[in-house]
């Protein structure tokens, strides 16, 4: 379920020009599950039109404190502790100061007084007008008193120059927003706990130009990094080259070669709660990766890679193990269950979760995934065929029933 379910935003729209941004912002935030209702400034109603987002919302838009409006509720009042949280988005100048002041005299500001929610300010304003000691003075009052402020960004402003000012993009917000929330949300199952995950294929080099690796997408890895971080972890991913996005709110380590993940892992295992090791290593790497790039030499045939042994990371770390919850993941194509109950001993992994990536929709780069979950002195469990962000539930929904 998101984090976003059930709770009822506010956001206050003021008179600046990134004020159209708002209306995606609207979107975004209903998307995530979350009931919105807007409250806008009269000089935003010049900007964006109340109408455009009544009909996002499907709820009456505050914009006039004093219109007649449903008598059994004071219109500010009723907003205001209807709230769980608040955001003012785009904030002009002028909205700071008003508020950092105490002055109520509109729908929105007052709603703003009115309301006890945690609230949220996103400053977009020429880059003059942020720089100025008013508006410095107005953001830090607004700190003391327990708000919380997005920095602006820089780029190109509405006048045609460069400078702080901008409003950050919607999507941006969402996230600051989000990694707040879970940050905040203390009764997640894994508020507290650090978990660290490896992700995608190591790359062993075998000249500046050419590696050995495999198929990994790092999917799955980044789909346990995300759902970890969603149940309240503190998490990060150490990560080999991939398309995908980095996980919001995640701490990143790009590695290329076994030995790198194995330095990365070890230097953060002794202050980790649970280990995720869903980066496939590869198991052999050249003897001697080259300087200089291998030419071609023509007529040549029979050229001989010679390989050794990567360090057996899960085995080396075994050994050192001091309560974390460490999840190991093994994709075979033949005798899984065989294979895995030895892994899981030999090992020592607290969990296993086993994939036959000879099935179709299974395992690598794929989007989907069927598992078998096993743990120490418990029957296999095999899930269904899930998306991966499915599976990554269901890995650590386990994970945290046993103790992790
Ligand atoms: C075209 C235009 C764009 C503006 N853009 C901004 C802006 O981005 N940020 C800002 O702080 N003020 C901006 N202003 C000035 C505010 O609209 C003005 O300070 C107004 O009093 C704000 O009222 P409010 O805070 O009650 O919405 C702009 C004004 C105009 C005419």
């Amino acid at each position: 379920m998101s984090i976003w379910q059930d709770q009822h935003v506010t956001v206050v729209v003021s008179g600046g020009i990134a004020s159209y941004k708002a209306i995606y912002l609207v979107r975004q935030l209903m998307k995530q599950g979350a009931t919105v209702r807007v409250t806008m400034t009269a000089h935003a109603t010049e900007f964006v039109t109340p109408l455009t987002f009544q009909t996002l919302t499907q709820q009456p838009v505050f914009s006039d404190e004093f219109t007649m409006q449903d008598p059994k509720h004071v219109g500010h009042v009723a907003l205001a502790d209807w709230t769980d949280l608040m955001i003012m988005v785009p904030a002009t100048a002028n909205l700071i100061a008003k508020v950092a002041n105490g002055i109520a005299d509109d729908a929105a500001t007052t709603t703003i007084l009115a309301t006890t929610a945690p609230k949220y300010v996103v400053p977009a304003m020429n880059s003059h007008m942020y720089a100025n000691p008013a508006t410095q003075r107005n953001l830090a009052q607004l700190q003391t008193d327990g708000l919380q402020v997005l920095t602006p960004a820089t780029g190109m402003l509405a006048e045609g120059y460069v400078g702080r000012g901008r409003m950050p993009e919607p999507d941006e917000i969402v996230d600051w927003l989000t990694q707040t929330l879970i940050d905040q949300q203390t009764d997640l199952p894994l508020h507290g706990k650090k978990v660290l995950v490896t992700a995608g294929g190591t790359r062993e080099m075998i000249d500046p130009v050419r590696y050995i690796s495999n198929r990994s997408s790092g999917k799955m890895g980044y789909a346990m990094a995300t759902v970890a971080r969603e149940l309240g972890a503190e998490v990060t991913l150490i990560s080999t080259p991939t398309a995908l996005t980095q996980p919001a709110g995640v701490q990143y380590i790009e590695v290329l070669s076994a030995a790198e993940l194995l330095t990365q892992v070890t230097a953060k295992f002794a202050t980790t709660d649970m280990l995720v090791m869903a980066a496939a290593v590869s198991d052999y790497r050249p003897v001697k990766a080259v300087d200089q790039k291998i030419k071609k030499q023509p007529g040549q045939t029979g050229l001989t890679l010679e390989l050794t042994e990567t360090a057996d990371i899960l085995k080396q770390l075994a050994a050192q193990k001091t309560g974390q919850f460490v999840i190991g993941f093994a994709a075979e194509t033949q005798h899984l269950l065989a294979n895995a109950e030895k892994k899981l001993a030999e090992k020592k992994l607290d969990m296993l979760v086993a994939n036959d990536v000879s099935q179709p929709g299974v395992g690598f780069n794929g989007d989907t995934n069927q598992v078998t979950l096993l743990t120490p002195n418990s029957t296999p469990v095999t899930t269904n065929l899930l998306s991966k962000t499915e599976i990554a539930h269901s890995v650590l929904t386990a994970a945290i029933n046993r103790g992790a």
